[in-house]
């Protein structure tokens, strides 16, 4: 099994999840912002886009949204989407998440994305992800748990379930699911996941 990362060919990956919906913790981001008044539009990030299921989402829905990725292949593909919406504000920054700078926004969406970023990056990842979030604004996505077969890799970050409380101290926990897995990955390599799936809500 090779280590995924950000220098990897995703096009085998893509190509097994373009169509694929949703990731379920965006949409229940998405349906408690939807229960709250909004003035205007609102605006995500959305950091390892990949070929942006989750972006077309939030722009169906009317959001704003800036996609970032690694992969200038990621956010060509995900520009030249077919069921882009009519008028759909949608920007796009080839970076990575270590080096990137984005504007304040009210949801930050990183579907099983944050744990390709390096340990040595990740602390200062996550402070910019809680710093570029509006008061009352949430981070949806994945963390990757120390029992993941993936655990030890180069260049990926893995928490215990009390590192996650730790990171999400300042936030207000709307959804946080422990998975333990073992299946195959969209590649088709056999894996054990053991995954955090998070909904939270910056107080
Ligand atoms: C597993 S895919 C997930 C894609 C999409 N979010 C989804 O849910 O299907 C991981 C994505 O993160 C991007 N990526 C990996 N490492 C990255 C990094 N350090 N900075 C920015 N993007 C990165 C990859 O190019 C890829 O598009």
């Amino acid at each position: 099994m090779t280590a995924p990362s950000k220098d990897r060919d995703w096009a085998a990956y893509y190509s097994k999840t373009v169509d694929r919906p949703p990731r379920e913790t965006l949409m229940f981001a998405l349906d408690r912002f939807d229960a709250e008044p909004a003035d205007a539009a609102r605006f995500a990030v959305d950091l390892g886009a990949g070929a942006g299921r989750d972006a077309i989402e939030m722009l169906r829905r009317g959001w704003r949204v800036l996609a970032i990725d690694a992969a200038p292949a990621d956010i060509e593909a995900l520009r030249a989407r077919p069921d882009l919406p009519p008028g759909a504000d949608l920007s796009g920054m080839v970076a990575g998440f270590e080096d990137a700078d984005w504007p304040d926004c009210d949801l930050v969406n990183s579907s099983f994305a944050l744990p390709l970023c390096a340990p040595a990056d990740f602390v200062r990842v996550w402070r910019r992800i809680e710093l570029s979030l509006r008061p009352g604004g949430r981070f949806a996505g994945q963390l990757y748990g120390d029992r993941d077969s993936w655990t030890g890799r180069d260049g990926m970050t893995f928490h215990t379930r009390a590192d996650v409380e730790a990171l999400l101290e300042g936030f207000e926990i709307e959804h946080l699911e422990e998975e333990e897995d073992d299946s195959v990955t969209p590649r088709g390599e056999a894996k054990h996941w053991h995954v955090f799936h998070i909904v939270a809500r910056k107080a």
